[in-house]
């Protein structure tokens, strides 16, 4: 089987509508009026592969987490979300309501921003990479002997390239600069600051660190309007304090461990994850989404 069959085998199906954009883990169909509706699927990308097998309830996870956050932060404004009711779903979509129910969004459609807006309270991930490599993350040196999971003296804002190939790539904010202009990355790192802080205060009250997250933003009518999911435990790592040690409450990690044994070259196409990891990564979704939002 080719990568494509695969990648087309774990799409939702909804009779009547083709989307737009298949992007790894969501679907992007048009609507009128320039709206969007992003559908999010129960795929599980790793490596930057699709894998075949789909985690169940995840896509459901994925967006209900998002619309909590758009509703919830102040700083989130504007954001593009306009509703996630079946009864806002025109036709073909409001036939397929039952299989879209809390997976989609109805969104305003943007002039996306090529640039994933990264804020990093703690030095792990791509950002620890980069430093054990160059000594600097976006740039930016840092002092020598930092730990994975160090805590930053300040938020760092460290923006990646926004590559539909999927590969993304780290870039300093002169880069960033560069890309979309002075103007345009001032706002975006101060937007991206300000919901992080909020984001952050509001996980603390739950158990959680935020550590690090994602922004897209867009610009529609001269506004910056943030859009994509937001603080999703696909696109954040959220920690938790468990004795003396912090876990992610998402541990994905625990997915390419396993991967890493196998005898898998990490392209397309992917392994099929066997039923008990399948089962406790939803489980681990859905106890995300307990943890943060309460419900
Ligand atoms: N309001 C919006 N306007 C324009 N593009 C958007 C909006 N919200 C999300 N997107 C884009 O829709 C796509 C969502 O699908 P996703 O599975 O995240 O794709 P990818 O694999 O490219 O990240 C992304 O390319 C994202 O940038
Ligand atoms: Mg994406």
């Amino acid at each position: 089987m080719t990568g494509m069959s695969d990648r087309a085998s774990a799409r939702l199906v909804i009779p009547g509508a083709t989307p737009h954009y298949s992007g790894k883990v969501r679907d992007v169909y048009e609507l009128e009026a320039d709206r969007l509706l992003i559908v999010a699927t129960d795929n599980l990308s790793a490596f930057d592969v699709v894998l075949p097998t789909r985690i169940p309830g995840k896509g459901q996870v994925l967006t209900r987490v998002s619309a909590f956050w758009f509703r919830r932060l102040r700083s989130a404004e504007p954001h593009h979300l306009i509703s996630t009711r079946v009864e806002d779903l025109p036709e073909p979509f409001s036939r397929s309501a039952e299989l879209l129910r809390d997976r989609f969004m109805v969104v305003r459609r943007t002039q996306r921003v090529d640039l994933e807006c990264v804020v990093r309270a703690r030095l792990t991930g791509s950002g620890y990479k980069d430093y054990l490599a160059t000594g600097r993350v976006a740039g930016i040196a840092l002092p020598p002997g930092l730990e994975d999971g160090a805590k930053l003296p300040d938020l760092m804002f460290t923006p990646a390239t926004k590559n539909d190939r999927g590969h993304d790539e780290n870039i300093t904010w002169e880069q960033a600069v560069e890309m979309v202009g002075q103007d345009t990355a001032e706002a975006l790192r101060a937007r991206s600051f300000a919901i992080f802080r909020e984001a952050s205060i509001y996980a603390a009250t739950r158990g959680v660190e935020l550590v690090d997250t994602k922004f897209e933003f867009g610009h529609l009518g001269g506004e910056l309007i943030l859009i994509d999911e937001i603080l999703s435990p696909d696109s954040s790592r959220f920690w938790l304090k468990q004795g003396d040690q912090l876990r992610n409450v998402m541990d994905k990690q625990y997915v390419r461990d396993y991967l890493e044994t196998l005898p898998w070259d990490k392209r397309d196409p992917g392994p099929e994850l066997p039923p008990e990891m399948v089962e406790r990564v939803s489980r681990m979704y859905r106890d995300a989404e307990r943890r943060l939002t309460g419900s």
